[in-house]
């Protein structure tokens, strides 16, 4: 079986560890306003610091295209991250060609922490060019990668450096993985899975993997429109992708071709538009007017989801119900999210979330604490739902 390459297998002692975080945060006002990615990368850092490593860290930050663009500077983020490992970090401004990071990197002391400009400054960085990985690689002796949310991209500092370097995962990346295979890959039954917000146009291959995986499927957010949409019912003004309802039926006619529970909203919240506080009534699917917008799941449906969770054993979840965003249009989220939560702490539910909106929605519940893990990958959790094997981390498996 190949397994993960972790910290418990290569020697950072005294050495100069190359380290890849995803310090992709978001930011405002030119500071960090959310520090989960820094918080999650603290373990790893104080484990290399604690062993006598000096550490050099690589990020991106935003989509540069390859050229120094100075609002993707990653200068901001290194006073957070010295707040978060209450240890100093040196930041290196450079333009991936002046050597500076070779020089820096070579002048740095056990124990010392120092992070390089944004890593996609460089062309080499996307492309996975072999002379920018080895560039990478060359700033030290060992590699460990700590970003599962960028594992999907097989790019300079996520999967190049890896072939040149002793390499490994860090702490929060094998968390990560640990978790997501417990949920998937050998999941105590029945699995549930929830897939909600807005389209099912990307959510096709995820949804066909799990109809493989789970046992029951719960559709949420305006993605159900197209389900209830295809099935014949008024949604009125709701979102909705008309061209999908082929794709819509398939999926059903699938489910239930393999005993799955295809499980859709039997009530809805609706609105005539999406505005904070909008007049709103609970309909059954079968009562949407045309001038009805949907926005929400109603009480009969949050039930109905509640029931499944109860039964489940294990409970994957990527995206809303309804349009979290707006009171009161939040509510069937906060309420299936809050009976995860409960399940879970009782010891009954194993509960992974991730992806886009999911941890803004369970932060908005105020339960994403409560989770078995949450997940701060976006793309990579949904390639990982998927099915799809991850560049960055296929390549720290070591066959044994
Ligand atoms: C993310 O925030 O999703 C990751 O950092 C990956 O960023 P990317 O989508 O620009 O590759
Ligand atoms: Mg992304």
């Amino acid at each position: 079986m190949p397994s993960l390459a972790t910290l418990d297998e290569l020697d950072v002692a005294g050495k100069r560890v190359v380290l890849r975080l995803d310090l992709n945060v978001p930011m405002k006002d030119g500071e960090v306003s959310d520090l989960t990615r820094i918080e999650r990368a603290v373990p790893t850092l104080r484990e290399l610091r604690a062993k006598g490593a000096t550490v050099v860290v690589l990020s991106h930050f935003g989509r540069p295209k390859g050229k120094v663009v100075a609002e993707m500077s990653l200068a901001p983020v290194a006073p957070a991250l010295s707040r978060a490992i209450f240890a100093p970090v040196q930041f290196v401004a450079t333009n991936w060609h002046d050597g500076k990071a070779a020089e820096v990197a070579g002048s740095l002391r056990p124990g010392d922490v120092a992070l390089m400009e944004n890593t996609r400054f460089h062309p080499g960085e996307e492309a996975n060019d072999a002379q920018f990985a080895a560039v990478l690689a060359g700033l030290g002796d060992v590699y460990v990668d700590d970003a599962f949310s960028c594992a999907h991209r097989a790019h300079a500092s996520t999967e190049g450096i890896a072939h040149l370097l002793p390499s490994a995962a860090g702490r929060a990346m094998q968390a990560e993985i640990e978790a997501l295979q417990k949920a998937l890959e050998s999941p105590e039954r029945p699995l549930a899975a929830v897939v909600g917000g807005a389209k099912i146009s990307t959510k096709l291959d995820l949804i066909g993997n799990l109809l493989g995986l789970a046992d029951t499927i719960i559709i949420g957010g305006a993605m159900a429109n197209t389900f209830l949409a295809a099935e014949g019912h008024e949604v009125g003004k709701s979102l909705k992708e008309a061209d999908l309802y082929d794709n819509a039926r398939e999926i059903m006619r699938d489910a239930a071709g393999r005993d799955r529970t295809l499980l859709l909203p039997s009530d809805v919240v609706v609105a005539a538009e999406f505005s904070a506080g909008a007049a709103h009534r609970s309909v059954d699917v079968n009562a949407v007017g045309p001038e009805d917008m949907i926005l929400d799941i109603g009480p009969a449906s949050v039930a109905a989801v509640e029931k499944a969770f109860a039964v489940a054993r294990t409970l994957v979840w990527n995206g809303p119900f309804g349009a979290f965003e707006l009171a009161p249009f939040d509510a069937g989220t906060v309420a299936t999210a809050k009976a995860a939560a409960r399940l879970t702490k009782e010891g009954r539910l194993v509960s992974v979330a991730g992806g886009g909106d999911t941890v803004a929605a369970l932060n908005r519940a105020g339960v994403a604490g409560d989770f078995t893990y949450v997940s701060t990958a976006g793309g990579a959790f949904l390639e990982w739902l998927e099915g799809k094997a991850l560049p960055g981390v296929a390549i720290l498996m070591t066959q044994g």
